[in-house]
């Protein structure tokens, strides 16, 4: 339950994106604040494969949408330096506070409490608009997409990264399916629905940022192998599993007795995939590029 300060902590958003900042300002969000190390041991690939295909250069105004603890707006500053600026923006005050504190000083960047969806970003001022798993979570993506697209500069351009198919993803689907060995499915989400798994359909990312005036929609996709125990060994990929990700979402509310039976069970899933120190199972991502037509 949150209380009056966290909610006067929060920004004010598109009423549609409610659900979304207060879950980002709740439990959930603290956790992914507090694993922030141990999370970009896990996703740090995959910042640099943003990078790569971003091309961020020396001078550059990047907004980096859904930035959470800031280790993508620290990379983008760092090639931006020293004429250079990156934005970091979030809905996370818990987030935001673990990039400001993170952050090297002297680099030129900045981080706001705002939701993408309504921020009044001075018109046509970046080149780059960038994002890792940062852009699922808009009730309204279409009208998301046109107000960050009028931050950028004609010339500007877009890279992010979403991930596919749960399916495609069972380092995240493999806990929750031990979890439903003891607890109830969470009700399913649309396919219109904010989410992580929201922009896995080519059909719909495509649809959505021609409709906010993008052009040539590019979606590669990357495989990944997946870490999840971070070298840390079995007990640490069960505990990531229970923190953050659906499963530890699956598990919200129910009693202790559940939740330990739930553990063991996502143990002996886990298990076959023990190899030394690491549990490897795959992910898979979008690589998503356009330009702001
Ligand atoms: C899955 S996390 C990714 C965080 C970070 N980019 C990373 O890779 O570690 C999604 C982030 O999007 C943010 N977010 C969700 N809705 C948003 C909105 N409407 N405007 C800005 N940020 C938003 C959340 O607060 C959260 O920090």
């Amino acid at each position: 339950m949150l209380g009056i300060k966290d909610l006067m902590e929060q920004p004010s958003g598109h009423e549609q994106n409610a659900d979304q900042i207060a879950y980002w300002n709740g439990p959930s969000g603290q956790r992914w604040a507090d694993r922030h190390a141990v999370q970009e041991k896990l996703l740090g690939p995959i910042a640099d494969v943003l990078i790569d295909r971003a091309k961020p250069k020396p001078g550059e105004r990047v907004i980096d949408v859904g930035c959470g603890s800031g280790a993508t707006t620290v990379a983008f500053a760092k090639v931006a330096a020293p004429d250079g600026f990156a934005l970091g923006l979030d809905v996370s005050e818990p987030m935001l506070s673990q990039a400001r504190a993170l952050a090297p000083k002297g680099l030129p960047l900045e981080f706001v409490l705002a939701d993408a969806t309504v921020h009044p970003f001075e018109p046509a001022s970046f080149d780059l608009l960038a994002s890792r798993f940062g852009v699922m979570f808009f009730a309204d993506p279409i009208a998301s997409f046109i107000n960050l697209r009028r931050a950028l500069r004609p010339t500007g351009r877009l890279a992010f990264v979403c991930w596919r198919e749960p399916k495609e993803n069972p380092w995240m689907m493999a806990p929750l399916m031990a979890v439903y060995k003891h607890v109830p499915k969470m009700p399913p989400v649309g396919p219109e629905e904010p989410g992580p798994f929201a922009f896995a359909s080519e059909e719909r990312v495509t649809r959505i940022l021609k409709g906010a005036g993008f052009a040539d929609v590019a979606m590669e996709p990357h495989d990944l192998a997946m870490d999840i125990a971070i070298g840390g060994g079995l007990d640490a990929a069960v505990d990531g599993s229970l923190q953050i990700g659906p499963a530890s979402r699956a598990l919200q509310g129910h009693p202790a007795e559940t939740y330990e039976a739930a553990k063991a069970s996502i143990r002996e899933t886990l298990a076959p995939f023990l190899k030394g120190q690491s549990v490897v199972l795959q992910g898979a991502i979008w690589i998503v590029t356009a330009r702001a037509a």
